[in-house]
Order: structure tokens, then sequence, then C-alpha cells
């Protein structure tokens, strides 16, 4: 405030200047004997715009000039949330600023910093939170992070306990890649839930923002197929992921190019991608690369065939048997037993779903 003000007196000094000094050469002219002439009648009109100018603006609204609110989430109750705006990253204290883009960019590039060959520790796999968040998890229908922040704590039935947002990372860094959880006080988790954080504001407590997390395909009437999910894998998959699954390395020997989708570099047992359900859904909307929900390439029936396909190479195994210590608590397609119904492992493993989800139904319904 203080500088406009000094602005406008300065140009009224200026102009007061002006006026006298035109004076004084008119008064002196015409003693002189000379013509008048037409004095300084530009300049004055450019230093009365200078000084309208700032003048105008005090009645500017403040908040024109104020910087913009730190985030705003780029959603709204029709739209689908697609992320936060990077470029109010700025506003941010420099500190956390800085914690944020960390955070960011070990999501995008786990390997290069935790990986097998990994520059801060070897800690995971080959893939990067970001293969299967996509985009940094902000991509609708991507297993984006729009609703992270919102929604926890909150109780988790697999690990029948109340879960924090870093709780939940270390499950991921545990399973999907297959590492050792992370100190909740290490700079790497610190920014990750940083950017967590961040990507969260905005997002009412308690809501889940449309177009988040994986889509949920409707149950096929029959149980995937393995064989046809092989052929479909050879047309739409093998090309980038390889014959064998393991994808394409880049020159720097830590990241990849196309992530492995099984052997030793990829997700364990325990993983969400384990789970038929998930993976369908998540490839249904997001592969082969480039497609989206919008415009997706596979059928719900390839989707599932896929997946039953994928599911069934070698991949690492993870001890998990204190999941689920509500067995009744276990998703349909959650394959491994004991189970509340008596229907086969294969069964949960490969569907039909509808039986199982019609038993836990009515276990709900009959209970007291
Ligand atoms: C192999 C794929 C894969 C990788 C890699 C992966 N995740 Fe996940 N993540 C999943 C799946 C699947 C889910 C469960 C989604 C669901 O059930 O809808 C999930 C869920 C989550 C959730 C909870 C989302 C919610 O809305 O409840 C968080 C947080 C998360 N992951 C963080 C991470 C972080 C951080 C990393 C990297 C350190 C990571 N994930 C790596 C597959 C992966
Ligand atoms: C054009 C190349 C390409 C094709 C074709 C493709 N993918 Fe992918 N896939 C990728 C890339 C790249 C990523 C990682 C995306 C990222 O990090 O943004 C990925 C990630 C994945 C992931 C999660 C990460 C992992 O390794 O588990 C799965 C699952 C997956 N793809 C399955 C499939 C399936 C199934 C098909 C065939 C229907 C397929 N992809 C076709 C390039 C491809």
């Amino acid at each position: 405030m203080l500088i406009p003000i000094l602005i406008l007196l300065a140009t009224l000094l200026v102009l007061v200047v002006m006026y006298v000094v035109d004076d004084a050469v008119r008064v002196l002219n015409a003693r002189a004997g000379l013509p008048a002439s037409g004095g300084m009648r530009w300049s004055k009109r450019i230093v009365w715009l200078i000084l309208l100018v700032v003048f105008a603006q005090f009645f500017i609204p403040s908040t024109w000039l104020e910087p913009p609110p730190p985030q705003v989430a780029t959603y709204g109750a029709d739209s689908l949330w697609t992320g936060a705006d990077t470029t109010r990253l700025v506003y941010l204290p420099k500190e956390q600023r800085d914690l944020v883009r960390y955070g960011r960019e070990l999501i995008a590039n786990t390997a290069h910093y935790l990986g097998p060959n990994g520059v801060v520790m070897r800690n995971t796999n080959a893939l990067n939170c970001q293969n299967c968040h996509l985009d940094a998890g902000t991509k609708p229908w991507g297993n984006n992070y729009g609703a992270v922040w919102s929604t926890y704590p909150k109780f988790r039935a697999r690990s029948g306990s109340t879960e924090t947002v870093a709780k939940r990372i270390n499950d991921c860094v545990e399973r999907s890649l297959n590492g050792t959880a992370l100190d909740t006080t290490e700079r790497e988790m610190r920014a990750m839930l940083a950017y967590m954080e961040w990507l969260g504001s905005g997002i009412e407590k308690g809501t889940k923002p449309k177009g988040s997390g994986i889509v949920e395909l409707a149950f096929m009437d029959r149980a995937a197929d393995p064989v046809h999910g092989a052929e479909i894998y050879t047309a739409k998959c093998e090309s980038c992921h390889g014959a064998d699954g393991l994808g394409q390395l880049k020159a720097d020997g830590r990241t990849h190019q196309f992530p492995p989708l099984w052997g030793d570099g990829s997700y364990n047992d325990g993983a969400g991608l384990f789970r038929m359900s998930r993976f369908a859904g998540y490839v249904k909307t997001n592969m082969p690369q480039g497609v989206t929900w919008e415009y997706p390439q596979l059928t719900d029936e390839e989707a599932w065939d896929v997946a039953a396909y994928v599911n069934s190479q070698r991949r690492p195994s993870k001890d998990i048997t204190g999941d689920w210590p509500d067995i009744a608590a276990k998703p349909v397609d959650h394959p491994f037993g004991p189970f509340a119904d008596t229907l086969p492992e294969t069964q949960h493993k490969y569907g039909p779903f509808g039986p199982i989800a019609a038993f836990k139904k009515k276990q709900t319904t009959a209970a007291p």
C-alpha cells in the first residue's frame, strides 16, 4: 500500500512542477513579446495517465492482487478430479514445496531412488508407484490418489486395523514394490506424505472425488480364462511388456521403459493387483498404454481374461498369514483360503465371483 501512495504523491508533485514551469514559460514568453508555445502538453497527458492508473488500482478488489490460495482441487461435483495444479506449488513455503516436489519425484521414479540400484537406498523392486498410480496418481480412474488424504486414517479389513496414510503407503511398498516398510521419520516417507497432503487439499474430508481409484467391472458369469488371456496378451501387451513379461529396462539400468508384469522385479502375491478385479479394472481404463476411461480398448471380458493370464505367472511371494483376520471380510477375489464359504480356492482366484458375492451378502443380512 505504501508504494502506490508514494508513486501517487510523486506523480502529483511532477504534475504541479510541470504546470508551474509551463506557466512561468508562458509569462516569460509574453513579457519578451514572443508567441505562446504549445508547452508540455503531451508530457502532461502522460503523467495524468500514470496518475489515473495509480489511482484506479486503489479500487481493485484486494483479492485480485493477492497470490491465489496454495491449492484448489480441480474437481467439481460433475467433473472428474484430475489432480492438483502444479503451478500453485510456488506459493507453498520453500521447505514444504521442496518436500512435495521430492515426494512427487519419488512416486514417478521410485526405482531410481529406492529400487535394486537405487541412489538413496536399495529396498524396492523394478516398479515405480506411477506405473500403477498413473501420472503421479492424478489420472482419472488411473488408480489415482484423489481419495487418499480425504479418507484416511480409515479401518481396513485386510490388516484389521485403522490405517494411516503412511501405513497404506507402506502396504504398497511391501507388496506392490516387494520391499521393506519405510520408517515414518525417513525423509522419503515424509516427502510422499507431503505430496499426498498437497494433492488432497481442497477435497472435503470423507469424500471421494469422482474418478478416483480403479473402475469396478461387472462380474462375468464364467471363470476368467487364462488361455484366452494369453492370446490377448500376445496381441495387445507383449510388444511393450515382452513375451517373458519382464518389460524393458532403460539404458540407465535403474528404471524401466516398460515395467515387468511378472517375475522377480514385479509385484508380489500379496499386492492389490494380484486380485483379479483390481488388475482387470486397472487394465480396462489404462492399458494398452495411452487408453483412457473414455476410450478403452479392451472389452470387460478381455480385461478379466488377460488378468487371469498375467496373474497365473510366477512372481515373488509374501507371507500374508496376518491378513484378513476376519475371514468373512475377504473380498470375493482374494485368492487364498481359508474362506467363510465352501467354494474352491480356484473359484476365489478366477471366478465366477457372483456366487461368492451372493454368499457374502447372505452372511451379512443373516447376521443378527
Ligand atoms: C503394482 C502396482 C502398484 C504399485 C507399484 C504401487 N501401488 Fe499403490 N496401490 C495399488 C493398488 C492395486 C491399490 C488398491 C486400489 C484399490 O483397491 O482400489 C493401491 C492403493 C494405494 C493407496 C491407497 C489408495 C486409496 O484410495 O485407498 C495408496 C496411498 C498407495 N497405493 C500408494 C502407493 C505408493 C506411494 C506407491 C509407491 C511407493 C505405490 N502405491 C505403488 C497398486 C500399486
Ligand atoms: C505401448 C506399450 C504398452 C502396451 C501395449 C501395454 N502396456 Fe502396460 N504399461 C506400459 C507402461 C509404459 C506402463 C507404466 C505406465 C506409467 O508408468 O505411466 C505400463 C503399466 C502396466 C501395468 C502396471 C505396472 C506393472 O508392471 O504391473 C500393468 C498391470 C500393465 N501395464 C498391464 C498391461 C496389459 C495387460 C496390457 C495389454 C492389454 C498392456 N499393459 C499393454 C506400456 C504398455
